[in-house]
């Protein structure tokens, strides 16, 4: 295996904007007289708009037809899209910046894989578009992660074998789904919570391209 690309998800990954998303969904979940922690919201990371809506309806155990869950997907989407306007280079997650450039420095490649239908919209407003070679994001994708749908693509896209790439991740859903991809994960965040991963580490800002290849030499960190 040899180091070819990497894949990083970017809600909790590359930008705070996590927390935005969960603002948003407690809002809406409020509104539905649901009870909503951050505990709960641990769950929804990772996960598609429209799974993470069913996932909080299940904790309400409240049915509602298709018509009321788009109203109720775009009405979070509106608040979610005020949270986020504001986003600039210095929303930008300690060490993510400095070690997608030492990538592009040394002629790997970088992708984006994320569940968000607004990735494209973040990275142009932090100003990170340029140095990404592929963006797949939750506009081109049919399965939301676990399932390791946008990942695959990131890598097809790449014209890279998953085997050769790294994937940075901070939910439970994407840590399953690079593994089930094929994939070496790296969990940014909760050892507890990315046990699944191959290395976890707390920030982008311990990693160097160097320690990447040895653990992907050695298999494991
Ligand atoms: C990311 C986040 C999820 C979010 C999903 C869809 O994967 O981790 O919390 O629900 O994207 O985001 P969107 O911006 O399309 O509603
Ligand atoms: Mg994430």
């Amino acid at each position: 295996m040899a180091l070819k690309a990497c894949l990083f998800d970017m809600d909790g990954v590359i930008v705070d904007s996590a927390v935005h998303h969960f603002v948003a969904w407690k809002r809406l979940a409020e509104e539905l007289s649901i009870p909503f922690t951050e505990e709960d919201n641990h769950a929804l990371k990772g996960l598609s708009r429209v799974d993470s809506l069913d996932h909080i309806l299940r904790l309400g155990h409240l049915q509602l037809d298709e018509k009321t869950k788009v109203k109720l997907m775009d009405q979070k989407n509106a608040w979610y899209l005020d949270l986020i306007q504001g986003m600039r280079a210095e929303d930008i997650l300690p060490g993510a910046k400095e070690l997608i450039e030492s990538l592009v420095a040394e002629g790997i490649q970088v992708g984006l894989g994320s569940s968000s239908r607004n990735a494209q919209l973040i990275l142009d407003n932090v100003g990170l578009t340029p140095l990404f070679d592929t963006v797949v994001d939750g506009n081109h994708i049919t399965l939301s992660k676990p399932d390791p749908e946008v990942f695959l693509k990131g890598a097809a896209a790449l014209g890279v074998e998953p085997a050769d790439v790294v994937v940075f991740e901070d939910a439970a859903s994407g840590v399953k789904a690079a593994k089930t991809g094929g994939f070496f994960a790296v969990g940014v965040g909760d050892k507890g919570q990315l046990s699944e991963a191959d290395v976890v580490v707390d920030h982008l800002e311990e990693v160097t391209v160097d320690q990447m290849r040895t653990w992907m030499e050695h298999g494991l960190g």
